[in-house]
């Protein structure tokens, strides 16, 4: 099959029972930031109703943050995770983001190398202490070029 053919990435609209049981599913044994009432939009990619692909990106403390990206092993290598970054990174820059930021290990090189292409940088947040080895924080400046990527 060609690069993500058939997928389709869409913003999760309604957040409803039904929704709840496949997100439960898919993240089943998986440890899941419940985000309570903090300002957030999941987005899915679904191969016909099956969920091949879910992420979230919400806003705490006045910082839109990543989270929550996992594509079923089966679906891997088509592109899916990068649509959903994208799609991340355009509604927080829609919703007037100066910053995007995503939290991960160092030893997670493929989501690195995935989200390093859009531009994030590693940083440790202020207020915090960080070393090389502790800040797992990275950035996104939504820079004007950024913001023309994002309409594309
Ligand atoms: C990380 C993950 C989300 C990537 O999903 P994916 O849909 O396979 O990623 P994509 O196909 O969009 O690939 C994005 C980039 O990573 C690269 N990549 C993906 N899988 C790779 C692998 N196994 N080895 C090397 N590079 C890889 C791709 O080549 C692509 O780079 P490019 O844009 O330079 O071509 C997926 O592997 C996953 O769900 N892993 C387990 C959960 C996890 O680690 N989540 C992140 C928590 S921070």
């Amino acid at each position: 099959m060609g690069p993500a053919a058939g997928i389709e990435i869409r913003k999760v609209e309604n957040e409803d029972a039904e929704w709840r049981r496949g997100f439960d599913a898919f993240y089943a044994g998986r440890p899941v930031k419940e985000l309570g009432r903090l300002p957030h939009a999941y987005f899915a990619a679904y191969a016909g109703d099956e969920l091949a692909g879910h992420s979230v990106i919400y806003r705490a403390r006045g910082r839109w943050v990543m989270d929550g990206l996992l594509v079923k092993p089966e679906f891997r290598e088509r592109g899916i995770a990068k649509r959903l970054t994208e799609a991340r990174i355009r509604y927080a820059v829609e919703n007037g983001a100066k910053e995007v930021w995503y939290a991960c290990d160092d030893g997670n090189l493929v989501t690195i190398c995935c989200h390093l292409r859009f531009g994030f940088e590693k940083v440790c947040p202020g207020g915090r202490r960080c070393t090389a080895a502790t800040a797992h924080w990275y950035r996104l400046k939504v820079t004007p070029a950024v913001r023309r990527g994002a309409r594309k």
